[in-house]
């Protein structure tokens, strides 16, 4: 049965209930201070396999079990992280310049969450594995972290990163097939940070001012230690979706930062397995935003609220010059974030939020050769609960559909009768949302006709930028615009719900030489 994932939620909630799990409201909020990655040093240079005479920046991160506290009065936890942290160090990449990033297995050989052998890429393999993917990079497909390329403990794989892509926030996380959801729960994720010459001239806040908040939600044990549910069937622990009540930025539960009184600039991620967050001031003050996943807007954009689907980035000034002296809290709907302590120090603040950052040119349809209807689909049990996921109802294993020609533009169509947004990621480009449109479900479910219930609407003014995520939304066709400028070869889309991508909302696509 196509179904409806009316239940969901209520469900994880029900699970989270019953298990021996700590209510996060019972902690002192704002006690530790926001922990800031370091950034990832390159153990110096080596020639590009490829062409030997190059030589170009190496970095070595490895992916090992740790101990940290999530909290100032919670015992350390475990946790699975790059370089020693979580979030792992933050790569700081040039456009223009190639690295290599030798991603090293160094874990224990089991698992400590509840791996369901029955998802495709769990059965039968090792409980460990890893395969490392940069999200929103534009690289090679051997080094794009194709889920079926995970190894194990004791081995690496180094992957060659040629950043030619405009300024953006990307990230990195696990991406191994069947366990995903497990290993970035666990920690192994951490911020790429790109530059280039346009955002260089913009004179935006830098260095101490610039700050990446990466926000997960987790739930944990009395004792501080990860908890991830399990459904009631032993031999099929899979869960829809993973909610938490501890919030965490940057690995510590609801921080704090002392801030001048001065512009800021902050790197959002949205780093969740599943949650969305609605993030505003309780003062009310404002975000400027600069930027969407794939780097800068035309020109900044003042809001009160800004949403953020899992994956998604936004990059903002926020100026609390004249907040001085105050205690700001960042908020998601239902939960503080983190708190902005502002000093009273005298400042001088050179940096500048200029009023035009970087020309977009807007996409038009007819640049678009093909146009693909794509279908998200939900299937429940008879009792109700959601069992898998399909893109156009079809298994990852099932012959590859969507074969892009090499800069060639396309439109995807998401056509969602589910109940949930999904969030939808294609890996190895960046597109433009075009519109959503509401329809009616029946119809479509009945006839595989389209009847459009309401106008095109263009996309959010927080979306109107380049994107490498976007939510398609319930009872909506989404349209995205897609210039698959990119290398040749076998790379992935999915739902960037964790759980959902595990379960088989994930499809391989090719780009194929024109
Ligand atoms: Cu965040 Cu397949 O990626
Ligand atoms: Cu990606
Ligand atoms: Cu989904």
């Amino acid at each position: 049965m196509l179904g409806r994932a009316g239940a969901l939620t209520a469900m994880t909630h029900a699970m989270a209930a019953q298990a021996n799990t700590l209510n996060a409201s019972t902690l002192p909020p704002f006690v530790d201070p926001l922990p800031i990655p370091s950034v990832a040093k390159p153990g110096g240079m080596r020639p590009l396999p490829s062409s030997p005479k190059i030589n170009v920046p190496y970095y070595r991160l490895a992916a090992q079990q740790i101990e940290t506290k999530l909290h100032r009065d919670l015992k350390p936890a475990r946790l699975w992280g790059f370089g020693g942290s979580v979030p792992g160090p933050t790569l700081e990449m040039r456009s223009g310049e190639e690295a290599l990033v030798e991603w090293v297995n160094e874990l224990p050989e089991q698992h400590f969450l509840p791996i369901d052998y029955r998802l495709h890429g769990a059965e039968g393999n090792p409980q460990v594995r890893i395969v490392t993917h940069l999200h929103g990079g534009f690289v090679p497909p051997e080094s794009d972290g194709y889920p079926e390329d995970w190894y194990v403990p004791g081995k690496s794989l180094t992957y060659r990163y040629p950043i030619h892509q405009e300024a953006a926030m990307l990230w990195y996380h696990d991406h191994a097939m069947g366990i995903n959801r497990l290993n970035i729960y666990a920690g192994l994720f951490g911020a790429a940070i790109v530059r280039d010459k346009v955002e260089d001239a913009l004179n935006l806040p830098s260095g101490k001012y610039e700050i990446p908040l990466m926000i997960f939600d987790r739930l944990l044990t009395p004792d501080g230690q990860l908890y991830y549910p399990i459904s009631d069937k032993p031999k099929a622990p899979w869960t829809p979706e993973l909610f938490g009540d501890a919030i965490l930025v940057n690995g510590k539960l609801t921080p704090y930062l002392d801030v001048e009184p001065r512009k800021y600039r902050l790197r959002v991620l949205n780093a969740s397995n599943a949650r969305f967050y609605h993030l505003s001031f309780a003062n009310g003050l404002e975000f400027h935003q600069i930027g969407t996943d794939q780097g800068l807007l035309v020109a900044p954009l003042a809001q009160k609220k800004i949403s953020l689907a899992p994956a998604e980035r936004v990059d903002v000034v926020v100026d609390f010059s004249n907040s001085r002296g105050e205690q700001i809290v960042l908020k998601d709907t239902s939960y503080n974030v983190m708190q902005f302590r502002v000093s009273n120090a005298k400042v001088t603040d050179e940096s500048s939020l200029p009023a035009q950052l970087r020309p977009m040119p807007k996409l038009a349809e007819s640049e678009a050769v093909k146009t693909r209807l794509l279908t998200l689909d939900e299937y429940e049990s008879f009792t109700g609960e959601p069992v898998l996921l399909l893109l156009n109802a079809s298994y990852w294993h099932d012959p590859i559909t969507e074969k892009p020609v090499q800069n060639s533009t396309e439109i995807w169509s998401f056509i969602n009768p589910t109940d949930d947004t999904h969030p939808i990621h294609l890996h190895a480009v960046r597109f433009q949302i075009l519109d959503r449109q509401n329809y009616e479900p029946s119809a479509y479910l009945a006839k595989k006709e389209l009847r459009f219930l309401g106008p095109r609407l263009p996309p959010e003014p927080y979306e109107a930028g380049w994107k490498d995520t976007a939510g398609a939304h319930s009872r909506m066709l989404t349209r995205i615009i897609v210039p698959f400028n990119s290398y040749p070869g076998r790379y992935v889309w999915h739902c960037h719900i964790l759980e959902h991508e595990d379960n088989e909302m994930m499809r391989p696509y090719e780009i194929v030489p024109a």
